[in-house]
């Protein structure tokens, strides 16, 4: 059975980095990237829901996920709140847990990002107004065509190529603020390691602490 390293690193992230590498690598997990994402609403109601981590950022030390800024989990988030994550790769017997301050990506980072998607997906993100109702799927299959209908015209109006990317959707930066690493371990006697370290808001972003390690009983 597998166990972390005797002397935990001083940085979890490279690690949480191996590990995401690892699970992709495997190949038995059809999204490798997966995490539960839970946010809490202002009058303090919890939700959860699986986002794909596109990237995780090792210094300073954030993970990147694309979501709609009108989604509740948009609107719990709002210019910035405190959220937790769970990878669980079952098929590896690990799991991560984060801890962290979501801020909103700079546009140009999400403009980039949504370049890269394809044209599907990038009408589909004009398409959905996430988590409102919706009378039929039909109606929305509607719309997706109305929709695509609508970009083109504005494509050969303007003359450019690509679909701009919708303003209401966008990137999310997880500044991490504590990170729990678990694997299985024979007889039950899992293996655990815990670090936090403290952010300090600053114009950039966050200005980061080092980080203080822990191992804890299964
Ligand atoms: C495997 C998987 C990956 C998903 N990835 C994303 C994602 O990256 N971003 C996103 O907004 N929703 C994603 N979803 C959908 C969300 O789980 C959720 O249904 C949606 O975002 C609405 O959440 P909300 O109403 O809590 O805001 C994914 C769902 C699954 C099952």
């Amino acid at each position: 059975m597998e166990q972390l390293p005797e002397s935990l690193p001083d940085n979890p992230l490279p690690l949480l980095n191996e590990w995401l590498k690892h699970a992709k690598a495997a190949d038995v997990l059809p999204n490798p990237d997966a995490m539960t994402l839970a946010t809490v609403s202002e009058s303090g109601a919890v939700s959860a829901r699986i986002i794909l981590c596109k990237m995780l950022v090792e210094e300073p030390g954030y993970l990147i996920f694309y979501t709609n800024y009108e989604s509740p989990k948009g609107i719990d988030i709002g210019s910035g709140s405190r959220v937790a994550g769970v990878f669980h790769w079952d098929k590896l017997d690990r799991q991560v847990r984060i801890e962290g301050i979501a801020v909103r990506s700079p546009d140009d980072e999400s403009d980039a990002y949504f370049a890269t998607r394809d044209k599907e997906s990038q009408i589909g993100a004009w398409t959905s107004v996430q988590s409102q109702p919706l009378g039929s799927r039909q109606e929305l299959k509607d719309k997706h065509v109305a929709t695509a209908r609508k970009l083109a015209d504005l494509q050969d109006e303007s003359g450019k190529t690509e679909i701009p990317r919708p303003p209401f959707w966008g990137g999310y930066r997880i500044w991490i603020d504590k990170v729990e690493f678990w694997c299985r371990g024979e007889a039950r006697l899992h293996d655990r390691g815990c670090w936090t370290r403290s952010l300090e808001a600053s114009d950039r972003g966050f200005k980061v602490d080092d980080w203080t390690c822990t191992r804890l009983q299964p």
